[in-house]
């Protein structure tokens, strides 16, 4: 190897070296979560004369152990043996991810393995929403529908089951929420383009609702 050559893979070596700590640097921890607790909770009945919509949060986070259970409530695997879940889907195409923004950064959550897969190191809780208290509840659930799993329909009917799968999913939620004296509201008004941008999400990814969750404000 002539001297020159060593000086050019060296430079391309520390480059690629400088990148890639720069790209770790920048991505949250993956966020393990216990097993989620699938018994308690009040009577479905109670849930249901509870549920209500709240914009007053407190700055208390919500421990993992609840955001566990709040997330297999939400779209959580509830048949290993199909992989089938707490909501249903049309074609049972599964199309909905619930990113979760937090302080910490923004994570997707990953129902097979009931992970928080890291995406994003940055907080941003306030490009979730244009109104004022999404910047301080803890958690912001943003419903991704995935247009690519939703094969061979049109634009219209694309969007359509996406909102409808992503309705199911925000109603477990506000369940849970209710069930456990958690404050929540779903969202459509959501500042969109930013957040999509933000968010690194492809062209074939639409977000089509946010829901906040947190304690509610004493
Ligand atoms: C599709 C949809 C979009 C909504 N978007 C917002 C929103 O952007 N901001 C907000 O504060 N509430 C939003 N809401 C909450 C409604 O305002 C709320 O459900 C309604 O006022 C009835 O109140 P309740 O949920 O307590 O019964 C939305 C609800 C739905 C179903």
């Amino acid at each position: 190897m002539t001297v020159k050559s060593f000086r050019v893979v060296l430079f391309v070596w520390i480059v690629l070296l400088l990148g890639s700590s720069v790209g770790l640097a920048q991505r949250p921890r993956p966020l393990p979560l216990p097993e989620p607790q699938t018994d308690g909770g009040k009577p479905l009945m109670q849930a249901l004369k509870e549920r209500k919509s709240s914009r007053a949060f407190s700055g208390e986070k919500l421990s993992t152990q609840t955001l566990s259970n709040m997330l297999w409530a939400a779209f959580g695997v509830n048949r290993p043996d199909s992989g089938k879940r707490t909501a249903p889907s049309a074609v049972n195409w599964r199309e909905i991810d619930i990113y979760v923004a937090m302080e910490e950064g923004l994570f997707l959550y990953d129902a097979e393995a009931h992970t928080l897969v890291p995406v994003v190191a940055q907080d941003l809780r306030a490009l979730t929403g244009v109104q004022p208290f999404v910047k301080d509840a803890p958690v912001n659930l943003v419903y991704v529908g995935d247009f690519s799993k939703v094969e061979e329909v049109s634009d219209e009917d694309r969007i359509f089951f996406c909102a409808a799968d992503a309705g199911f999913i925000g109603q477990n939620v506000y369940l849970f929420c209710a069930s456990e004296g958690l404050a929540t509201v779903v969202r459509a008004m959501i500042k969109k383009p930013e957040l999509a941008k933000a968010m690194n999400l492809r062209p074939d990814q639409e977000i089509v609702l946010a829901q906040t969750v947190g304690y509610p404000r004493k």
